[in-house]
């Protein structure tokens, strides 16, 4: 483990996940990209000892939520608080503990901080405020930033890509680069006229972002989409736009009426107002929830879906940089899209407007456990590339993996235990150890380390794997032992194996705290443990002598095929 990574109280880490834009539903993807790995970092890290905080909250301005209103016949600002609701009962039920979910519309510190952030990067000079072409709504008499215009991507020919960003390549899109434009207001021709600007010439900053690459953390996958990123050349990007639902242009200047601050300028700085509003909440001051961002001795990690990437790694860098006062984030944790694969059907692209997607509120009111979906999420994350969410795979896998591996050993052990030598945990006979004994708590040390290195380079993925790998060796481990045989003629071996076999499984719940609180909570409760008192290093420091056991409630139920289809 890197010596920067050790943990211990003196380590302070704000996490924050992206700002979900408040106009949609939370589904699997969501939970996969931003939010579950997110959540698993921040638990391993609170076990670990540091000093954390967890920040969240909606991205509610922009064009997005804009033709949602329209579409729902709504205002912006109900649409938002709508969705904003939703999402908070969501994440609620799948366990994520955010400190703060806010949203930028309804933060008390979010318009003045975007607006001080906007004046201070106009004061040092690196705006350029110039006349710009956009695509323009002739019948509607209306600008068309962003996804109020289609066409095809100029640089990969995808057709149907929104006018700000192609979702094939990745690419920041723009006049000159969207063919076939159409206005999706009134699906006319978008025509292309002038309007005033204040633009971030990217390519200022290519130094500090090429610097920044260089020791952030981020993934092998991301870093050389970055690189080539900058290898294309950084261009200048608008900051602003011609909408009405937005933060409006701090300047004193006839041109900046009736303009806001871009969506991708205020939404980024909403982590920093969170914070604040976190401080807030904490009866600290907010000028301390700032210092967080201007001091160097919080780390600050960002988890985001691929399709952030560019605005998380180059133009989020580009505005701290011009900014001049914060600190660079320490890592972007980013992950890729999940696709979809209904039975009988071919993988997919998660679709709101084709239905292909599991939504986070169905799962849970058919009555989906958290702790299975979080475990399968986890056990396919698309950390590398795309994976495919299967709902059939994740029935076998929570059947398989949870239910019989996990599951069943609690259950086993911990009754037999209890039955034939408990309730405390009993004293065994040194003499009697075998190597196989041995073998399992020195599996059980390996496998803290190398899950803690996993997560501490958050392989979330590589890390659930190494720990029901641990639970398979269990199982084999009382297999072999088999104390239910040996009871009848050697109650000794039998006392030992029941131990060893404890131990493991109080390690167990330790290390899989993180991923499913609610299961994991409740094998620590054998052994008369509060969650709240548990530590990472537990998994191996920890003494059950005299521990009275308890027999945990049943962990995971299984259901039959069509109950637990998507549970
Ligand atoms: O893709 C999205 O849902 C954006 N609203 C994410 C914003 S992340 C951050 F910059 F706020
Ligand atoms: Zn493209």
């Amino acid at each position: 483990m890197n010596a920067a990574h050790q943990t211990g109280k003196n380590r302070k880490v704000l996490v924050t996940s992206a700002l979900l834009y408040s106009n949609g539903r939370l589904h699997v993807g969501h939970m996969a990209g931003a939010y579950i790995p997110a959540d698993i970092y921040v638990r391993y890290l609170r076990l670990a000892g540091a000093d954390v905080r967890f920040v969240s909250g909606s991205d509610d301005y922009g064009v997005a939520i804009m033709m949602t209103a329209e579409k729902e016949g709504k205002t912006p600002a109900e649409v938002a608080s709508h969705y904003r609701s939703t999402h908070i009962e969501d994440f609620k039920g799948m366990g994520i503990g955010f400190d703060l979910y806010s949203g930028t519309s309804v933060n008390p510190y979010h318009a003045k901080m975007s607006q001080d952030f906007f004046k201070a990067i106009h004061d040092r000079g690196f705006f350029e405020k110039r006349t710009a072409r956009q695509f323009y709504d002739e019948g509607r008499g209306v600008f068309l930033p962003d996804r109020y215009v289609k066409g095809t991507c100029g640089y990969c020919d995808t057709k149907d890509q929104n006018g700000d960003q192609c979702e094939n390549c990745g690419k920041v899109l723009d006049v000159d680069h969207l063919k076939d434009a159409r206005s999706t207001v009134s699906g006319d021709a978008a025509v292309v006229r002038d309007t005033v600007h204040w633009f971030l010439d990217l390519a200022r900053f290519e130094k500090e972002v090429t610097t920044w690459l260089e020791t952030a953390e981020l993934r092998e996958g991301t870093k050389a989409y970055v690189r080539g990123l900058l290898g294309t050349g950084l261009v200048k990007r608008a900051m602003t736009r011609d909408i009405s639902w937005g933060i409006p242009v701090p300047l004193d200047d006839p041109d900046a009426k009736n303009k806001v601050l871009y969506v991708w300028f205020d939404a980024p700085i909403g982590y920093i107002s969170n914070t604040i509003e976190l401080a807030a909440q904490r009866g600290e001051s907010l000028e301390s929830g700032e210092a967080i961002w201007r001091t160097d001795d919080t780390e600050i990690v960002h988890f985001i879906g691929e399709d952030n990437t560019i605005f998380h790694c180059v133009i989020w860098i580009a505005m701290l940089s011009a900014e001049g006062k914060m600190k660079l984030p320490k890592g972007v944790c980013v992950n890729n899209f999940l696709n979809i694969q209904f039975p009988g059907k071919d993988v997919e692209k998660i679709s709101k407007s084709r239905g292909s997607a599991v939504w986070i509120g169905d799962y849970l009111a058919e009555g989906g456990n958290p702790d299975a979906l979080r475990y399968y999420l986890t056990a396919i994350a698309p950390e590398k590339a795309r994976t495919v969410y299967n709902p059939d795979d994740l029935y076998q896998r929570f059947n398989t993996d949870l239910a019989d591996t996990v599951g069943n050993l609690v259950n086993r052990i911990t009754s037999f235990t209890i039955k034939h030598s408990g309730p405390a945990v009993p004293s065994f006979k040194k003499e009697v150890v075998v190597p196989a004994d041995e073998k399992l708590i020195a599996a059980l040390a390996e496998t803290h380390e190398h899950v803690t290195k996993c997560l501490e380079e958050r392989s979330f993925k590589g890390a659930l794997e190494g720990v029901i790998e641990f639970a398979r060796h269990c199982n084999r481990y009382v297999d072999e032992k088999a104390p239910w045989t040996t009871r009848k003629t050697d109650m000794d071996t039998t006392i030992a194996t029941l131990v060893y076999a404890l131990r493991a499984i109080h390690g167990l719940g330790v290390m899989l705290l993180p991923f499913i609180p609610t299961a994991a909570g409740k094998i620590l409760s054998a052994f008369g443990r509060s969650v709240e008192d548990v530590r990472w290093n537990d998994a191996v420091n920890f003494s059950l002598e005299g521990i009275s056991l308890q027999q945990p409630p049943i962990l995971f139920q299984k259901a039959d095929r069509k109950e637990s289809a998507d549970a």
